[in-house]
């Protein structure tokens, strides 16, 4: 699998992705540089491949236009022997659409469904987050009163059900505690009830990549999860990473063996990423998405990662990717960051090539399979971009 994404405006020749094996994608730029537009253009050529799963982690809520052809550059297109052409796309929404997506408005739901968007929709098990993670959710140390209660609480239904537990029982579990302090309890219980309210905590096991579909772009619309607040949508890439992870890990012993598996390779797309592993501090997501870009090559885990601030990523996650895509940068900082990646067989330092790039649409890119830089133009979308601004 080949993914095409431009140009080199100084050759003149194409530029592909080889997209075969695992990649791990940086693609960065400032502010309406074109970072969304490249992520969707490297998105549609995945989507040719239909043993791969395709899910992009969206917190703005602008991947589902990917469903509409792209018909506003129908001629660009068709210059460069393309036509517009639109997607399946099917959105996955934490807990009740019509609340959690549509505002509680029936109507935006139906229109979407009319354009072709799908929906599913899915709840965190939770089982799926460690005695740890529930700490970590709530803020919680592990030193603190309500922490060490919580933790114990986790651990002991951990125990007793395995994964058949839910927040009533966690509830339960933490009324019952004798050593701990009425005043202990009631933060905690208030803490878990804000929880409960929420309404995207599962209150039967549901296996979290059952949900999603080899056919389609699968798309978690975060931009009805508040980010601030105990960190939702930290709270779900943890779980996500965590389960691709142990899905292809054993998907991966059995294909060597043989034997019919259900979970394809994965294509991670993570837009917006500094909020999910940002360099300096700790989140819920980071340690997984570490291990999944770390330890992911040989499962068949890739993931493509964009940010406006690559200097606000995690270094252990910005040193793995082995390509490359900048947009327009005029940070020094995050110049800098770049530059500190730069390979061998660059010759010039990155920031040179950076500083060559006059416009939206251009980029430069750097690509560790081919060992080669180059300045390009990327191709236009075939399918609509949802990023324009009202
Ligand atoms: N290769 C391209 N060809 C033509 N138009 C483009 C191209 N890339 C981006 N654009 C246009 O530029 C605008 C900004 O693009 P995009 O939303 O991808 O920026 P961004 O870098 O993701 O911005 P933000 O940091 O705000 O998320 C959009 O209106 C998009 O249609
Ligand atoms: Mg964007």
């Amino acid at each position: 699998m080949s993914l095409f994404i431009g140009r080199d405006l100084k050759e003149e020749q194409d530029i592909y992705i080889e997209g075969n094996k695992s990649r791990s994608i940086l693609i960065c730029g400032k502010r309406g540089s074109g970072k969304s537009y490249t992520m969707g253009n490297i998105i549609e050529d995945i989507y040719g491949d239909k043993d791969k799963l395709i899910i992009i982690i969206d917190p703005m809520g602008i991947y589902h236009t990917m469903v509409e052809p792209n018909y506003i550059q129908t001629q660009t297109l068709n210059s460069w022997g393309f036509n517009p052409k639109g997607y399946s796309v099917k959105i996955l929404v934490a807990g009740d659409p019509v609340q959690n997506y549509a505002f509680g408005e029936e109507n935006i739901l139906d229109r979407m469904k009319q354009r072709g968007v799908n929906f599913g929709s899915f709840r965190v098990n939770p089982s799926d987050l460690s005695a740890d993670g529930w700490c970590d959710f709530f803020d919680l140390s592990m030193t603190d009163v309500q922490g060490i209660c919580l933790f114990r609480a986790i651990q002991n239904l951990n125990r007793r059900r395995g994964v058949h537990f839910y927040l009533s029982d966690i509830i339960n579990e933490i009324e019952m505690d004798t050593k701990v302090v009425d005043r202990t309890k009631e933060a905690l219980l208030n803490r878990l009830e804000w929880a409960e309210s929420l309404n995207i905590f599962s209150t039967n096991y549901q296996e979290l990549l059952s949900v999603f579909e080899r056919d389609y772009i699968n798309i978690i619309d975060m931009k009805s999860l508040d980010p601030g607040r105990y960190n939702l949508r930290n709270l779900i890439v943890s779980i996500l990473a965590k389960q691709l992870f142990k899905a292809r890990l054993k998907a991966r012993a059995m294909e060597e063996l043989e034997l019919a598996t259900d979970i394809p390779k994965v294509w991670l797309a993570i837009d917006e990423a500094h909020q999910f592993a940002p360099s300096g501090k700790s989140t819920l997501s980071k340690e997984h998405l570490i291990r999944f870009v770390k330890e992911g090559r040989q499962p068949g885990l890739s993931l493509i990662i964009s940010s406006q601030q690559p200097s606000a990523i995690d270094s252990d996650i910005l040193s793995q990717c082995d390509l490359i895509i900048c947009h327009k940068l005029t940070s020094k900082e995050d110049i800098q960051s770049l530059n500190a990646l730069s390979a061998d067989y660059m010759g010039n330092e990155l920031k040179t090539f950076i500083k060559k790039i006059s416009r939206c649409g251009e980029a430069v890119i750097v690509d560790d399979e081919k060992e080669k830089v180059a300045i390009i133009g990327i191709r236009p979308r075939k399918s609509k971009h949802g990023g324009g601004e009202s």
